[in-house]
């Protein structure tokens, strides 16, 4: 498997990817008006143009894209200058629970070992996100509504938080 940072030219299989994987994470979780324009706007070629110029997108592919994840600076509330965010990490639905979310996860990690604190925000319902986040030192320090385009609260995702000075940062066992 190779592991290297998107750049420019994979933008149109990158979102590609991305939209594919989100609908099948969470397409049956939501209205399909709010999963078109979420592929749309969230996720679409003109979004990662732009999110590339301020994020970095590691890669982990194998006969395609196999995975990716998307980190930068922190956009959370209470955010401070250093702080870092871990804001996607999705991996092809054919080959999930086999170590690759794992080894983008560490590698991201290892990347803001520096910063102060380290945010990420996953649906309070994704239990096996969050159990893998906790096994990295992760954890729940507040909730932020999660609100449709429409403008309606459906939920809350987890606000969880990794100091890197304190954690291991070390893979699951
Ligand atoms: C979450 C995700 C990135 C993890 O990547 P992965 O390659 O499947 O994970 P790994 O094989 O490295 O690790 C497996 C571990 O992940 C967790 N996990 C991931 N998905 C899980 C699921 N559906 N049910 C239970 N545990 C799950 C568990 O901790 C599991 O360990 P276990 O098998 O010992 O219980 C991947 O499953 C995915 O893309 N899911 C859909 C999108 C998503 O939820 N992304 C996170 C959004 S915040």
């Amino acid at each position: 498997m190779i592991f290297r940072d998107a750049i420019a030219a994979d933008i149109p299989i990158l979102a590609d990817f991305a939209r594919r994987t989100y609908a099948a994470a969470f397409g049956d979780s939501m209205a399909a008006s709010d999963l078109e324009h979420h592929l749309t706007h969230r996720l679409g070629d003109t979004y990662f143009a732009e999110a590339l110029r301020r994020d970095v997108f590691p890669l982990a592919l194998e006969g395609g894209l196999a995975g990716y994840a998307q980190f930068g600076r922190a956009d959370v509330e209470g955010a401070q200058p250093g702080d870092m965010q871990l804001r996607r990490l999705y991996v092809d639905p054919g080959r999930q629970n086999s170590g690759i979310g794992s080894i983008l996860m560490r590698r991201a990690l290892a990347r803001m070992a520096e910063a102060p604190r380290i945010f990420l925000d996953v649906w309070d319902r994704n239990t096996g996100a969050v159990k893998l986040y906790e096994r990295f030192g992760f954890r729940a320090v507040g909730t932020v509504p999660f609100v449709t385009p429409s403008g309606e609260v459906t939920g809350h995702d987890l606000l969880m938080m990794l100091i890197p000075s304190e954690a291991a940062l070390r893979p699951p066992q």
